[in-house]
């Protein structure tokens, strides 16, 4: 499943091409966001200028990606799609700016993973639309200028803190950050995914997923595939909240959505840590998960459930924390007491 990798798999991707909100009226939630692009976009295409660079952060399966797409869908420019490690070479970057058409939207994902001479291209480019290019080498090198047609960059990333300054500043047009759903909006993301799969779903079952989804769409639309395999098999003509309680806990996602791994986490931290603090690199060690797993796919959860605290000393788990996997807490960690 893709939970265990930060990477989306397969099966998702296509799912979330399924699924995908196709106008501003399908995208649930994130209000303020919603506002505030409408009226960039509107101020924009008043003035008959192309929207000013966008920067997207926030978990991942929030809506990064569909919110670039329906942008450019209100628009009606192409959107050119690239990520951070998809870009290794300085020509790789110059060919995908020169071949932009004006009115274009650039989508470049994962944009923390951009390396950073390339990253250095970028400014120029983002400021006065001009593509520095240094041609040939030695005494006889020289730089050639280009200038690019009217452009939008929209980048996305889980991991702003990984960004470097002087990249942050040029997402002129603004920065916005998409938090984690509330259950009542995941709960009308499950209905009308429900609708688009043909997937006959009662009320009791679509607060089941929500409730087990933390609280992200594309892991509600997963959810809800599993549990219509279930029902299938079951030769059941609707998804039942029963029939949805076994599908999910046949998949070992308990009632607050925690999975496996979240649980290794945490259970590894009280027994072998004392509850912590431990630093991320012991941490990873001893879990077997890749220290960026850890930060990006699991712990924002944790955090936000209030089971995981990032100290200056490392993780520590808490008392709720305790609680939930029926550990005794003497709340006498280091870090608390
Ligand atoms: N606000 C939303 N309303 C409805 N569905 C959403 C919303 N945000 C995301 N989704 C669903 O979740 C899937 C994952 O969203 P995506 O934009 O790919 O997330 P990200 O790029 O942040 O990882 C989308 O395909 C879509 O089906
Ligand atoms: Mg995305």
């Amino acid at each position: 499943m893709a939970i265990t990798d930060p990477k989306i798999a397969q099966d998702d991707r296509s799912l979330d091409q399924t699924l995908r909100p196709k106008g501003w009226a399908e995208y649930i939630g994130q209000e303020m966001v919603k506002k505030n692009l409408k009226i960039l976009i509107q101020a924009a295409q008043e003035r008959n200028e192309p929207v000013e660079h966008l920067l997207f952060y926030g978990p991942a399966g929030l809506g990064k990606t569909t919110l670039a797409h329906l942008i450019s869908k209100e628009l009606r420019s192409q959107v050119k799609v690239t990520s951070g490690p998809a870009i290794e070479k300085v020509g790789d970057l110059a060919s995908i700016l020169t071949n932009l058409s004006p009115g274009d939207i650039l989508f470049i994902d994962e944009v923390h993973r951009l390396n950073k001479l390339i990253e250095e291209i970028l400014y120029p480019a983002l400021e006065s639309r001009s593509l520095d290019i240094i041609i040939g080498k030695g005494p006889s090198a020289r730089t050639i200028q280009l200038e690019l047609p009217p452009f939008t960059l929209i980048a996305a990333t889980t991991r702003i803190a990984l960004l470097s300054a002087p990249l942050r500043s040029r997402f002129s047009g603004g920065t916005f950050r998409l938090d984690f759903y509330s259950e009542n909006e995941i709960e009308k993301i499950i209905e009308r995914s429900a609708k688009i799969l043909g997937i006959n779903i009662e009320k009791g079952a679509v607060k089941e997923v929500a409730k087990r989804s933390r609280f992200t769409p594309r892991v509600a639309n997963r959810l809800l595939k599993r549990c219509r395999d279930f029902a299938q098999v079951e030769k059941s003509q609707s998804l039942t909240q029963d029939l949805a309680v076994r599908a999910l806990d046949l998949l070992e996602i308990d009632p607050l959505g925690l999975e496996g791994t979240d649980r290794m986490i945490l259970n590894v931290i009280i027994s072998k840590f004392g509850g912590g603090p431990v630093g991320l690199q012991t941490l990873a060690a001893a879990t077997s998960e890749e220290k960026e797993t850890i930060e990006e796919v699991y712990e924002p959860y944790l955090m936000q459930l209030g089971f995981l605290e990032r100290t200056p000393r490392g993780r520590v788990a808490t008392g709720r924390a305790y609680q939930h996997l029926g550990h005794s807490f003497s709340g006498q960690s280091a870090f608390l007491s």
